[in-house]
């Protein structure tokens, strides 16, 4: 038992030595609230089609409604919006303040976020503890190119400079 705590635990602080970008996943529920959860699982797949992937966890309590979720919206996130991660990746926290965001036909889209991409559910595959979520890209926009990217690595946010 001891020993796969500790393998567990190595893993897991090797995973964290990828650095990534950090990004939030916005979607309306059935009432069109806008709801968010911070991710670093996204990965790019295919070209010709878009193809986008992340993963969910299963114990995560939006596990259920996103793995459903026929529109959702990828906001890349800049590096002063650290406060927005740590909010959006706490429990029962997750509703997204419209003050700071747009509603738009796909989905919330997050205001001063390095840009965003609408994606529309393909399929989704359960792997592990996890459910991979694969999306068409539907829809893309740049916003903030001056901004740098937020950064995730060995478990804290961290910017480029
Ligand atoms: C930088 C960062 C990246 C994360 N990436 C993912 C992810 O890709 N997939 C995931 O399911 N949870 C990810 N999480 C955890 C969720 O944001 C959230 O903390 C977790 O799901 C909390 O449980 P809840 O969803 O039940 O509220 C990440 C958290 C942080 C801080």
């Amino acid at each position: 038992m001891k020993n796969q705590i500790d393998e567990s635990r190595i893993i897991r602080n090797l995973f964290g030595k990828f650095a990534t970008g950090v990004s939030v996943v916005s979607f309306l529920d059935e009432v069109n609230k806008p709801f968010g959860i911070t991710v670093n699982s996204f990965t790019s797949v295919s070209l010709d089609p878009p193809i986008a992937l992340w993963c969910i966890g299963k114990k995560s309590e939006l596990c259920e409604s996103l793995i459903n979720q026929e529109n959702y919206v990828f906001n890349f996130l800049a590096d002063h919006q650290i406060d927005l991660a740590v909010k959006l990746s706490e429990k029962n926290n997750h509703n997204l303040d419209v003050a700071n965001c747009k509603i738009e036909e796909y989905g919330p889209t997050i205001n001063e976020s390095l840009g965003w991409m609408a994606c529309s559910k393909r399929n989704v595959v359960e792997s592990g503890d996890h459910f991979v979520i694969f999306g068409n890209v539907d829809k893309i926009s740049s916003l903030e190119s001056k901004r740098s990217p937020l950064i995730f690595w060995s478990g804290k946010f961290e910017n480029l400079k």
